[in-house]
């Protein structure tokens, strides 16, 4: 028996892909990043362009990489070489794996100090430490935590040993289960903040803020971050998807289950920034204020509403579930190459992509921490910048271009099973508004590159 004729281990239940990739999806990137980049950027013209590029780029994109995993049955990198090969090419192809794990590797290093903080502040206010502290002392808390490098490493490290031990374990187990709970959980808590903003101020400004979408040019450089953005969120180009759907069975539906997980990670996004900068705005805050944006700007808003102390445990708790069901995707790429290509064993496999990983992600942690920047970067920036705005645009371009012209048509046909009419809408998609998208993105960024 070949290693692509055994049997894969699938989700257990009928739900269970749609579970794990919503729980891949769903994280930091919708709560922490989104309302940060928003306000970096300056609002509603970044919020239009990242909901085109979900729609044009996302969805096409995510499509191909369930097909590609679950006909490719394996880690990235065996998948695109299978994938390539059934239809006469090259099997350079696989290199897209191997960008595609990297990029999965790299964001973890930061992802897991990004958690850190959540598991930091849910201490925080179990502990009382946010009590009572005003705008001011927000900022000051926030800094506190990130000058003391024993603090956000311990933190840290913390994420990547139980990230390992999830994964360590197995697939199914737990995970399907968690996110069934606790994703409702993340959209109740949500719901509670937009309840309490409607009465307390800011709201109207807030809407206008996100959603109008007339609200000026948007640079070269939002541009750019709103398309590497729409990747980050959906978890694509970064062998989360993929892999993930390497245990989908071939009953499912791949155009549905593309549009559930799309659907509910920008319905999560948008609520975020609805939960979020109204705090900001009845505040006097600056909604340009960075990656620290929820962290100085939630905890004021749970110190001011009834019940708030129980609401803000609840939020962190689920805001670091979220983030733990997100970064076990990021390393079950590399796990399953190292377990199906090299022979290593699961647990064996996670401990050693984790010890790797905490090299990494420490040396990003004190970057931060010190504040040291190689080209007005710090390593924590520089995996973020070097993922979003280069690495997964280019591997989703790599990817739409295999599927659109490269893989033969039946092979695609046969694999997504949609209507005609919709799989013709899907071959426009893939074969020329996508990569012309990330194409006239990349081009019109290109001053960026250039130092
Ligand atoms: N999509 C996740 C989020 O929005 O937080 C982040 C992520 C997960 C990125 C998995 C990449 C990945 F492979
Ligand atoms: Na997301």
């Amino acid at each position: 028996m070949t290693s692509s004729e055994q049997p894969r281990v699938q989700w257990l239940g009928r739900w269970g892909f749609i579970l794990a990739a919503t729980g891949s999806a769903v994280g930091l990137g919708n709560i922490w990043k989104f309302p940060y980049m928003t306000g970096e950027y300056g609002g509603g013209a970044f919020v239009l362009v990242y909901l085109a590029c979900i729609l044009a780029v996302g969805v096409p994109v995510m499509m191909c990489e369930i097909a590609f995993g679950r006909r490719g049955r394996g880690s990235p990198i065996d998948a695109f070489r299978r994938m390539a090969k059934e239809s006469g090419r090259s099997p350079l192809w696989s290199i897209l794996g191997w960008m595609s794990m990297l990029s999965g590797f790299m964001i973890l290093s930061f992802y897991v100090i990004v958690a850190g903080w959540s598991f930091a502040y849910l201490w925080k206010v179990v502990s009382g430490g946010l009590t009572g502290a005003n705008v001011g002392d927000m900022v000051a808390i926030f800094e506190a935590n990130n000058a003391n490098p024993w603090n956000l490493g311990g933190w840290s490290t913390m994420v990547t040993l139980v990230t390992m031990v999830i994964v360590g374990m197995g697939v199914q187990k737990g995970i399907e289960r968690s996110v069934g709970w606790m994703m409702p959980g993340l959209v109740v808590m949500l719901v509670i903040l937009i309840v309490y903003n409607v009465f307390s101020g800011g709201f109207g400004e807030a809407v206008s803020f996100l959603f109008s979408f007339n609200a000026g040019s948007l640079s070269s450089a939002g541009m750019l971050a709103a398309l590497g953005h729409a990747f980050f969120t959906l978890s694509l180009a970064a062998g989360a998807i993929l892999t993930y759907g390497s245990y989908l069975p071939r009953s499912a539906s791949i155009g549905r289950t593309t549009l559930s997980v799309a659907l509910a990670d920008t319905a999560v996004a948008l609520m975020a920034g609805l939960a979020i900068f109204p705090v900001i705005f009845s505040n006097g805050m600056d909604p340009g204020e960075g990656p620290g944006l929820i962290f100085m700007s939630l905890p004021l808003a749970f110190q001011a509403m009834p019940l708030g102390t129980l609401f803000g445990v609840l939020f962190f708790v689920m805001l670091s579930m979220a983030a733990l069901t997100s970064s076990i995707s990021m390393v079950e790429a590399t796990v399953s190459w190292l377990c199906d290509s090299k022979g290593f064993s699961r647990r064996w496999a996670a401990w050693s992509s984790g010890i790797v990983l905490w090299f990494i992600s420490t040396l990003a942690m004190l970057s931060f921490s010190a504040d040291w920047a190689v080209l007005g970067k710090t390593l924590f920036d520089w995996l973020d910048y070097l993922t979003s705005r280069l690495l997964m645009p280019l591997g989703g371009l790599g990817t739409v271009v295999l599927a659109g012209f490269f893989i033969r048509n039946e092979v695609m046909r046969d694999e997504l099973a949609l209507p005609p009419l919709i799989y013709a809408l899907w071959l426009i998609m893939v074969r020329y508004v996508s990569p012309l998208g990330i194409l006239i993105v990349f081009v019109d960024a290109l001053g960026l590159y250039s130092i």
